[in-house]
């Protein structure tokens, strides 16, 4: 545990404070279509200022999945439903960014893709402990914050009115967020978003709040996709680029024009109790051509408990839970016929001699959908060791949720069609 802690630490000593995303990536966000960049891209400015080894980065994501499952694990173990900013707890894994312009004038900001929240946040001139651009509320003709009365104050937690505005606290782990309730104009892409509901944030304490915003893309209510029913109807879709290529950009795509016509559905399934993640049947996982042999509790929807399967765009690795992981992984191992298997910090499938490995396909209702190597396998940059790259879910908290996690999401479009409650899944090369 201490050796995680000083490996965030050291994590959020290297992120670089150059502000906005290098020139060079500058080209502009079309229509209703914004670049997604990696948080190691070239074009990032949270990017590592010295490159980290192969073994500390995979070190690195594992141990932000950890507090990022945490996180799911706590929100789905929740009796009540608070809308917004997922309760008194946040978390943003930074691994994905978009452009946003707040503010009249407008001012650039980069926030964070999150698909399991529903929050927006960003942090604001006098912000005490922020550490990145900062969004000068001063400077916008149209910003306002919102009032004690307001009905949105109802729907963050906690609100304190000492003075008129409505002010909120978040913790996560030893950090917290006091925020101010605010509204301003925000423009994604050329869509301007009038009188847009997020959190001006005015202190951060602790180490583990990252620099940027946060766009929650969660279905909840305060949600982008709440506020912006009749300009996006609840539709969205991404392709996230590999960070194997940091060069390419990806998309994430709003509203239902223009999205993919040929595509492979999913029901999407709600959870009363945790109604912005995105839960789908997953009923089987086939290694190869074998259906391997996973108890149906494993991988079994029930809202009481939470238990059931998300896609999440902030985790980034795959976590099944323990007896499903297992299945998987043997059968796996028996594929590849490699007798010597090690591991690598979290992970327990890696080989070092090249190997020859079956496909993994996820069987959800109505769609399967097969991974090719390069969203099950990752490689050292030397080629020497080799890991499947997913793990049992952590066996401490609440243990019960699968989830799809973003490299195995990498070059496949996903589509969030809410209204007709489903998720659409295709290959595509994100560039
Ligand atoms: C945020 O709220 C606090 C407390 O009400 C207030 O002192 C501060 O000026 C507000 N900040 C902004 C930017 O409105
Ligand atoms: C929120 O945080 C601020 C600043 O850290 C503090 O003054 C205030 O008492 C906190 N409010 C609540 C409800 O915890
Ligand atoms: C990515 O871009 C940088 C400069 O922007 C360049 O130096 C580097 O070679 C590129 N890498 C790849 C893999 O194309
Ligand atoms: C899964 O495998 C690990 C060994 O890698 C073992 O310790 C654990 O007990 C197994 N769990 C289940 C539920 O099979
Ligand atoms: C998924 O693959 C299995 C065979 O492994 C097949 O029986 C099933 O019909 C497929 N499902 C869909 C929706 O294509």
């Amino acid at each position: 545990m201490a050796m995680r802690t000083i490996l965030f630490s050291l994590a959020l000593l290297c992120i670089s404070l150059v502000h906005g995303l290098n020139p060079k990536c500058e080209t502009s966000d079309q229509g209703s279509t914004l670049q997604v960049f990696h948080v190691y891209s070239p074009c990032s400015p949270f990017r590592p200022s010295k490159p980290l080894s192969w073994e500390d980065s995979i070190l690195q994501m594992q141990t932000e999945d950890q507090t990022r499952l945490q996180y799911l694990a706590s929100l789905v173990a929740r009796r009540s439903v608070v809308p917004i900013a997922s309760g008194r707890q946040i978390i943003q894994s930074p691994t994905y960014i978009v452009r946003a312009k707040i503010g009249t004038p407008p001012q650039t900001l980069l926030l964070a893709m999150d698909t399991s929240n529903d929050a927006a946040w960003v942090p604001c001139t006098g912000c005490e402990g922020c550490s990145s651009t900062l969004f000068a509320s001063a400077k916008s003709t149209t910003y306002k914050t919102l009032g004690c009365g307001a009905p949105q104050c109802k729907q963050v937690p906690n609100p304190t009115c000492g003075g008129s505005a409505c002010s909120f606290n978040l913790t996560y782990g030893g950090s917290s967020i006091a925020a101010n309730l605010s509204q301003d104009t925000v423009t994604l892409a050329t869509d301007p978003i009038p009188g847009y509901t997020f959190g001006c944030i005015q202190k951060t304490t602790g180490n583990s709040v990252p620099p940027q915003g946060l766009l929650g893309l969660g279905r909840g209510s305060l949600s982008l996709l709440s506020q912006t029913q009749n300009l996006y109807q609840s539709t969205f879709s991404y392709c996230l680029p590999s960070f194997k290529s940091l060069n390419f950009s990806g998309s994430l795509r709003l509203g239902p024009v223009a999205q993919p016509k040929r595509i492979k559905y999913t029901p999407l399934l709600r959870n009363p109790r945790r109604s912005s993640l995105y839960y789908v049947n997953l009923q089987a996982i086939r290694v190869g051509r074998t259906i391997v042999n996973i108890p149906p509790s494993a991988l079994a929807f029930n809202p009481t408990t939470g238990a059931g399967t998300i896609f999440d765009s902030g985790t980034v690795f795959t976590r099944l839970v323990a007896p499903a992981y297992n299945a998987t992984r043997d059968e796996f191992r028996r594929r590849v016929k490699v007798p010597t298997v090690t591991s690598l910090g979290g992970f327990d499938t890696c080989y070092n001699v090249p190997i020859v490995a079956p496909t993994i396909t996820f069987m959800f209702a109505g769609m399967n959908v097969t991974l090719p190597p390069d969203n099950i396998l990752i490689h050292s940059t030397a080629g020497s060791t080799t890991c499947l790259a997913m793990a049992a879910a952590p066996d401490n908290v609440n243990s019960v949720l699968n989830v799809i996690a973003n490299m195995q999401q990498q070059n496949h479009r996903l589509l969030f069609d809410v209204p007709n409650s489903r998720l659409g899944v295709a290959r595509e090369l994100c560039t």
